[in-house]
């Protein structure tokens, strides 16, 4: 799962994957990154951390890291929230192979930087609960 900050959207799309990959048994291994340096080391925005509580989800223990090439070779899909992001990412992938494994959370649709605007943690949270949800229904049909 990858954001620009690593501490808005992409810890929330870490935390509810993970709440169900652990609800249906699936054997995946979840993570979060940004592209972006900023808050490496930091904890998740607080803003986050309140929306995924309310949803019985903890995403407090969460430490930000930057997105790195060898996650191409680590993850066989990565999940970015925005366009930015897959410019970003896409930019680093050592070969058309690793490149095929980026793919938009939501297909086709963006999950906005609530940064700015704490009223919109909330609709981001459902965006990204509803994209992790038809992921994994995606993944278990192939
Ligand atoms: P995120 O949000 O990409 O969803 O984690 C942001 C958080 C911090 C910054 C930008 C976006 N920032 O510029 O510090």
């Amino acid at each position: 799962m990858v954001c620009l900050g690593n501490i808005c959207r992409s810890p929330l799309a870490e935390g509810i994957m993970q709440h169900f990959v652990d609800e249906d048994g699936l054997d995946w291994q979840i993570d979060s990154a940004g592209t972006g340096n900023w808050h490496v080391g930091e904890g998740p925005d607080r803003r986050s951390v309140l929306t995924a509580r309310n949803h019985g989800i903890d995403i407090s223990k969460q430490v930000c890291r930057q997105f790195r090439r060898s996650d191409f070779s680590e993850f066989d899909l990565i999940l970015v929230m925005d366009k930015n992001n897959r410019s970003e990412v896409l930019a680093m992938a050592p070969d058309e192979q690793s490149a095929t494994k980026v793919m938009l959370l939501l297909g086709d649709k963006e999950v906005p930087d609530p940064y700015y605007d704490d009223s919109k943690f909330e609709p981001v949270f459902a965006l990204i609960e509803q994209g992790c949800r038809d992921i994994i229904k995606k993944q278990r049909t192939i």
